[in-house]
């Protein structure tokens, strides 16, 4: 079943220099493909729609301020069932219990700061993509 999610590089990703790195490992999955791909800062606005679900958490005003903190890339990525596929890679949202050989698993150690972001169900796909590429067909 092919499907598209949205990915975020996080903020920490771009300035650590891991884009490459981690974008490779999402292209080396048979049959994925990158359909859009941007650098972009992302303000308020944007980031309050994305996260939502969160509002009113502990944790969401430090990550509004940590994911405004710089750049971040953000794509779409098309592929049979890349949207548990992209999760599976990054790993649990908790760096240090995500397993070595996942994004979050090998270069993440703090929960906010855990590198990536992917759609978590086709829901979410549908919902963030609108978000970010409101213009993509
Ligand atoms: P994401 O939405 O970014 O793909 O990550 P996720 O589904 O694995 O995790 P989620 O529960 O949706 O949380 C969103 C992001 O908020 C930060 N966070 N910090 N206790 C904390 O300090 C805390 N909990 C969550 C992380 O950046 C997490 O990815
Ligand atoms: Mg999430």
């Amino acid at each position: 079943m092919s499907q598209r999610t949205l990915v975020l590089l996080k903020p920490d990703a771009v300035r650590r220099g891991l884009v490459g790195e981690i974008i490779g490992r999402i292209e080396s999955k048979a049959g994925w493909t990158l359909r859009a791909l941007e650098l972009r800062d992302l303000d308020r606005a944007t980031l309050e729609q994305h996260y939502a679900e969160h509002e009113g958490r502990p944790f969401y005003e430090p990550l509004m301020e940590f994911m405004a903190s710089g750049p971040s890339v953000a794509l779409v990525v098309e592929g049979e069932r890349v949207i548990e596929g992209v999760r599976a890679l990054a790993g649990p949202t908790d760096p240090i219990a995500a397993a070595p050989g996942s994004i979050r698993g090998d270069f993440g150690t703090i929960v906010r700061e855990n590198l990536i972001h992917a759609s978590d169900s086709e829901e979410s796909a549908e919902r963030e993509l609108k978000i970010f590429f409101p213009d993509f067909s």
